[in-house]
């Protein structure tokens, strides 16, 4: 099956953002997940250069059109990479192939008798680049720019949209996929229960001169919607081009919710004109908002796709912008549910479920992939989810439903770190009596890290690479002959890589702890003295209690500190992250440590121990010569005080 995914192609007249990046994004996670499904596919972006705004902005930077769109169109081109949107084709329109077609699709609907000229008077809103109609303002302003529009009349060309809405109805009743999600279709089937007006498509030179001229009228040039739609044909060389020939019956188009009725109702009649099959599906999805309102360079609250690379990597930012939306609705963005993700999904669940089992493999089989022995129950149940995700996850990714297919990876990602809680390898390698038993759950464990990274391709492309290579597996990814149990050669190397996500700090500061007993006011320390004077001996009254700052940490890394039998240097999160140096290395493997929640003293003035800070200290119960950890039963969020 072939497939053609685009994004909208954005205005020059600023700089890309947020709201462009999610789309682009978007369009590459589907494009790299229809590769891996086995189709045929192009993704194509790019940039829509005409019209009055663009000639605005070019004034206000007193550069010539032709310079300034030059100018920002490069940006929009460089902005991609460095996310991992990799497009087939960045088209421009001001490219001489699409004047050239959109001038040849004009005479085409002219000679057809579908363009005509007229006199017309209407409200016309700059911000949306079109005439509004009495119905859709809202208190005498544009619903989406809050303007009110300008009443212009003048003589102007007209395409005659209106013989096409009774097709357009039934083409969207007949094919229920053709608008989603189904709230946008059911928008514009309600929106085309009244006639349609005929759509104005051109402009008089006397007011506009940077746009395409209209072959049989060159005292006018062309409106920028009837341009900028044309691009995803001219992209894949309509009329004749082997492109246009394999690729237009696959075209599924990406829009947010801002640019629905010239998708969803000017194209498919233009198309309709034209002799053209309609594009194949449109896909709509909401805004990303902040503080409430929507993310907008008219509105100036923008954020930059270059900053959020910086917070915390592409994979990162593509996995948040991905999960956190459901696809359709609305999303408001922060930098605490950015990091938030960052931290829990990937560092933690993610991060840690590799390096874990990487390192065992590692340090028990010598790096080598073991061979998969008898399974018994818990492998079974772990390979069956594994399985069932690579199917899940792919009905989830065919209905755009991002969020969904994540959640499906993430709930085998929590299964898998609990199978090594429960089966325990560390133990298991204690003695050489279980090792067929360990090599069963460490293979398990490989197979079910290949294909989350099989399913993570799409989404965080750097991310599955960096994994496939640690794991050995074949590429390029593909989902059919990749998605079975049992693909892991034994004996092949497995080599352990660098940490794939370092914890990040959050950007506003969580609370120091409380009751630091070296900052505190002499008055409460004095008091607390006093009280104790009068307790009877070898008991401490409650205040001296508060002053030790109990917490919940949980442990994020541990590793041996060279040098040293007796101590590991901890990686802790309370809920901010840090290093505590504990003598338990007799007790505890580095690698069964992770994931446990401990007891730790919050506010110990920090010790240096053998070159390694410490800061804090981590409780537990000495038992003749053992030494066991404190550790918290239930959900407890690392963090919490204990009291
Ligand atoms: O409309 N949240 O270009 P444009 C989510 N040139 N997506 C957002 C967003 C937000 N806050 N802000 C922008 C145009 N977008 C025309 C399109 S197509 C033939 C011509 C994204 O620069 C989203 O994809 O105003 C939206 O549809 C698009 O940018 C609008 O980009
Ligand atoms: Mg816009």
């Amino acid at each position: 099956m072939s497939f053609y995914i685009t994004t909208p192609i954005f205005y020059v007249n600023a700089q890309p953002h947020l709201g462009h990046a999610y789309s682009t994004i978007i369009a590459d996670t589907v494009s790299r997940f229809q590769k891996i499904a086995g189709n045929e596919v192009r993704f194509q972006t790019g940039t829509d250069e005409h019209g009055d705004k663009i000639a605005e902005a070019a004034a206000r930077a007193n550069e010539t059109p032709k310079e300034y769109v030059d100018r920002i169109s490069l940006m929009f081109r460089e902005a991609w990479p460095p996310l991992h949107i990799e497009p087939d084709n960045f088209i421009r329109t001001t490219d001489p192939n699409h004047i050239k077609t959109v001038q040849d699709i004009l005479r085409q609907v002219h000679d057809r008798g579908d363009i005509y000229f007229s006199e017309y008077s209407g409200l016309y809103c700059k911000g949306c680049d079109r005439f509004l109609t009495e119905k859709e303002l809202v208190d005498g302003n544009c619903p989406d720019h809050l303007t009110p529009p300008e009443s212009i009349s003048e003589q102007n060309y007209f395409f005659r949209m209106s013989k096409y809405q009774e097709w357009l109805i039934g083409h969207i009743e007949q094919n229920p996929d053709f608008i989603q999600p189904e709230r946008y279709r059911n928008e514009v089937l309600s929106f085309l229960k009244e006639p349609l007006e005929d759509l104005c498509i051109s402009r008089p030179t006397s007011r506009l001169t940077w746009g395409i001229p209209l072959p049989f009228d060159d005292k006018f040039v062309t409106y920028v919607w009837f341009d900028a739609l044309i691009n995803y044909l001219t992209g894949i060389d309509y009329p004749d081009g082997p492109d246009f020939a394999r690729y237009w019956q696959g075209a599924e188009h990406l829009i947010a919710k801002d640019i629905l009725k010239p998708h969803a109702i000017y194209w498919p009649t233009m198309l309709k004109s034209l002799g053209l099959e309609p594009y194949r599906k449109l896909h709509v999805h909401g805004y990303w908002n902040v503080n409430e309102t929507k993310m907008s360079k008219s509105i100036g609250n923008v954020i930059r796709p270059a900053d959020l690379i910086n917070e915390c990597g592409a994979d990162s930012v593509r996995y948040f912008l991905l999960r956190e939306m459901s696809f359709g609705l609305d999303s408001s963005f922060s930098y605490d549910a950015l990091i938030n993700r960052h931290n829990a999904d990937l560092a933690n669940d993610l991060g840690n479920l590799v390096s874990r089992s990487l390192t065992m493999v590692k340090n028990f089989c010598a790096g080598k992939v073991p061979d998969q022995g008898t399974m018994q129950d818990s492998d079974r149940e772990l390979a069956e989810a594994a399985i069932t995700m690579v199917a899940e996850y792919r009905e989830q990714m065919e209905a755009f439903a991002f969020n969904r297919a994540l959640r499906e990876i993430w709930k085998v990602i929590g299964m898998a770190n609990r199978y090594i809680v429960t089966n325990a390898p560390w133990e298991l390698a204690k003695d050489p009596a279980n090792r067929e038993r360990l090599d069963t759950v460490l293979y398990t464990l490989l197979e079910t890290l290949r294909l989350i990274t099989l399913t993570l391709h799409p989404v965080m492309p750097a991310t599955a690479i960096r994994m496939g290579a640690a794991l050995g597996a074949v590429s390029p990814p593909n989902l059919d002959s990749q998605g079975r149990w049992g693909l892991l050669v034994p004996a092949s190397s497995i080599t352990p890589g660098e940490t794939l996500f370092p914890r990040l700090k959050k950007k506003t500061p969580t609370p120091a702890p409380a009751g630091n007993p070296a900052t505190d006011s002499p008055k409460k320390g004095a008091k607390a003295g006093r009280l104790e004077a009068e307790m009877p001996e070898g008991l401490i009254g409650f205040e001296r209690f508060k002053e030790i700052d109990l917490r919940v940490g949980e442990i994020t890394r541990a590793e041996a500190i060279k040098k040293s039998d007796r101590l590991l240097k901890l990686t802790v999160n309370a809920p901010e992250e840090r290093t505590i140096v504990a003598g338990i290395a007799e007790f505890y493997q580095p690698e069964e440590l992770v994931g446990k929640k401990v007891i730790i003293v919050a506010n110990l003035k920090p010790t240096k121990l053998m070159g390694v800070t410490s800061q804090g200290m981590v409780l537990a119960a000495r038992d003749g010569d053992n030494l066991v950890l404190t550790t918290v039963t239930g959900a407890a969020a690392a963090g919490s005080k204990v009291a």
